[in-house]
């Protein structure tokens, strides 16, 4: 069994950047060792799983609140709607969903089972004309898939993204005008074609008449979500309103997988039982090898080469691979499809990986939440969505800007526009 961390799997484990953990060494919070052999800086696995309890375990009392009643009542345009995990976030801030659209037919048959009263328009985006919502929905929401343009010039106009599913987003917007439309994505966009994509994006959102806020990546674990799960924020203002945008406030309490799974604060009851997917034979005796919070250098050496193949000799932490959740730390980021390989993330007591029903917790869908289609189905759309409370979180801030702009002198006021609704 390994008993060193480097200094990358620690930052990994973490979830802090290098540079914090030079501080943190220097601070004395977490001291790195050399490691006796190679006389690399390392550390003591058992240090780094002492400072994981203690960052985890402690309750601290959150007294952070995004809450905001809304002023009026809101309503948002849901593109690329999914399982509705950010359609139920912004519905539990108060903003009511007019129109969702999605291609997926199960995460269709989701939305309607669970919403009867949800106007879910089934089908490619490029087939539907929104012009009927125009000037009649504040929020425009979209998790557009993250797709490369070929670039003509040097700047990027709306025509030269055509073909695009941003193209698409860009489009109702412009079709509909809301006072605010809000994209999400993956963190890998900062970086998509060395940061061009999100540069194209921001300069197609300004030819529209949105004024693009500073974009941030949001860790789900502060917005009262047991998951390390990341997810890029980008927020158009229209140009004429002159409000702020705020992104929500980081909650200091950190909720773990006991949070997600077991009767506490975040949920009112024990997970409910449900069906699950199931490791095959080899991996299930792999990872019955590794305990709570360990993952593959947990292995003997020989298994260790053997279960990673190639991967073995690549370098890098992939402190994701055979890893076991353990209680009192929020899980890893869930992925479309729990068995697959190289992002392993195993229930804490059982050898197996998490249910529906465990997934659908950790990602804060409410237990009533029906996921429609096979399991795989099933997980697939679970493991998309938005977690619903930084969704809910989410919400607040919109929620916050659209009192403002609507108490602002730039309108008369919300009921002339309700009335043309
Ligand atoms: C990241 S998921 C969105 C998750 C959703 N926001 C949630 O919180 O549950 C992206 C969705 O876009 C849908 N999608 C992809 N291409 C589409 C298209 N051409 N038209 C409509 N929806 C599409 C996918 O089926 C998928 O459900």
């Amino acid at each position: 069994m390994k008993e060193y961390l480097t200094l990358a799997e620690t930052a990994d484990l973490v979830g802090k950047s290098k540079e914090t953990l030079r501080r943190w060494d220097k601070e004395g919070i977490l001291n790195a060792v050399r490691e006796p052999v190679s006389n690399y800086r390392v550390y003591r696995k058992s240090d780094v799983q002492l400072l994981l309890g203690s960052m985890f375990d402690e309750v601290i009392e959150d007294e952070v609140s995004n809450y905001v009643k809304p002023n009026y009542e809101y309503s948002v345009l849901e593109l690329f709607a999914g399982a509705g995990g950010l359609g139920i976030g912004l519905e539990k801030a108060g903003i009511k969903c007019v129109a969702l659209n999605e291609i997926d037919k199960w995460a269709c048959e989701t939305l309607r089972t669970n919403r009867p009263n949800w106007n879910v328009l089934e089908g490619d985006i490029k087939d539907f004309d929104f012009s009927e919502y125009r000037n009649k929905v504040d929020v425009v929401t979209g998790g557009f898939p993250c797709q490369a343009f070929s670039y003509a010039g040097k700047k990027l106009g709306l025509n030269d993204a055509r073909g695009t599913l941003f193209y698409e987003f860009a489009r109702v917007v412009q079709e509909v005008n809301p006072a605010i439309c809000i994209g999400e994505n993956v963190r890998g966009l900062l970086s998509h074609e060395k940061g061009k994509t999100l540069q194209g994006m921001i300069s197609i959102l300004d030819e529209i008449g949105y004024r693009v806020v500073p974009v941030q990546v949001l860790k789900a674990i502060h917005y009262r979500v047991p998951q390390k799960r990341e997810r890029l924020i980008l927020v158009g203002i229209r140009k004429d309103i002159e409000v702020d945008f705020h992104y929500p406030k980081p909650h200091k309490r950190i909720y773990n997988l006991e949070d997600a799974l077991k009767k506490g604060s975040l949920f009112d009851s024990d997970v409910p039982k449900s069906n699950g997917a199931k490791y095959p034979e080899y991996k299930k005796k792999v990872l019955d090898m590794i305990p709570p919070k360990g993952y593959w250098r947990d292995l003997p050496e020989d298994l260790q080469k053997e279960y990673m193949g190639g991967s073995f000799y690549l370098g890098g932490g992939k402190t994701g691979m055979a890893r076991r959740i353990g209680w009192d730390e929020p899980s890893l980021t869930l992925t479309c499809s729990p068995a697959q390989k190289q992002t392993e993330r195993c229930h804490p007591e059982e050898t197996r990986p998490f249910t529906v029903r465990e997934y659908a917790r950790i990602q804060t869908f409410p237990d009533e939440w029906k996921f429609a289609g096979s399991l795989a189905q099933q997980y697939k759309q679970i493991g998309n969505a938005v977690p619903v409370n930084l969704g809910q979180e989410v919400g607040y801030a919109v929620v916050k800007f659209l009192n403002e702009y609507y108490n602002s002198k730039t309108v008369k006021s919300k009921n002339t526009y309700l009335l043309a609704k």
